[in-house]
């Protein structure tokens, strides 16, 4: 039956706008709420177990507000505790990965450079990727890199420096692909492309997250049939300024 109550969106922090954006523009009408948990962030470089019980208390306050599904809009958060919420949940839930798959169409002669946080190259999910679709990927873990789009720094020379220890070792290399494995850096694309060349492409996960939300509500026949356009509210464990931040990168797009 069809459902007028919001879709959830999670993540480690202000990074989950990004994927929220680009549903926005494929469901018009539907309401969202985001739970940014800007407060325990980062999640890239905390342990397992903590990371689950973070990502379970989070979508517990996005089940209090009624949601008819959760989008793990956090590619740590999805490789470590996807599989658990989907069986604890009862109702669709779907999450967001590095797009190692759609890069390697992308490939040419080059590599696919693959950032994410340190946990996200790590975990299972992405390892098992790599052994299906890991030819000419080369993953870079990207430590204090989300913390700058927390900060709502997204330019500027602290930035760069930063950019330019992580990227320094592929330099020199032909990357044809950069795969955004984290849902923050979205908003660092003008930065992070300074250090490649004009044609090297870029892409996230986001296209592969809206095509399970779409499967999964067409599914279980959950789309909202009110053909009004939908509100966004944000939610958060961090302060007033992180919900300022969230708003400024929504209106952003
Ligand atoms: N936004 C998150 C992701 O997609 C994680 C950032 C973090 O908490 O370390 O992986």
């Amino acid at each position: 039956m069809p459902s007028n109550a919001p879709i959830g969106f999670l993540d480690s922090g202000v990074g989950g706008v990004s994927v929220l954006n680009a549903a926005r523009k494929a469901l018009p009408y539907e309401d969202f709420i985001l739970y940014g948990d800007s407060g325990n962030a980062p999640y890239g470089t905390k342990p397992e177990e903590q990371v689950i019980s973070l990502v379970r208390a989070a979508a517990q306050e996005l089940m209090q507000q009624g949601i008819k599904a959760l989008v793990i809009a956090c590619n740590t958060a999805t490789g470590i505790a996807l599989a658990a919420m989907q069986k604890e949940l009862p109702i669709p839930v779907v999450g967001i990965l590095p797009a190692i798959r759609p890069a390697q169409k992308l490939r040419k002669d080059g590599e696919i450079l693959v950032m994410g946080t340190p946990n996200t190259v790590k975990t299972k999910a992405v390892l098992q990727l790599m052994e299906t679709d890991g030819q000419h990927v080369l993953l870079l873990g990207c430590p204090g890199l989300m913390e700058f789009v927390e900060k709502g720094e997204l330019s500027g020379p602290r930035l760069h420096a930063h950019l330019e220890g992580l990227l320094k070792p592929y330099l020199n290399t032909k990357i044809d692909v950069v795969a955004l494995g984290c849902t923050h850096y979205p908003f660092l694309q003008s930065a992070i492309a300074e250090f490649f060349p004009e044609e090297t492409q870029f892409i996230d996960g986001s296209t592969l997250t809206l095509e399970e939300l779409n499967a999964a509500l067409t599914e279980k026949d959950l789309y909202t049939d009110k053909k009004t356009p939908g509100t966004t509210r944000f939610m958060t464990s961090g302060g007033e300024d992180t919900l300022q931040l969230m708003d400024m990168l929504h209106k952003q797009g």
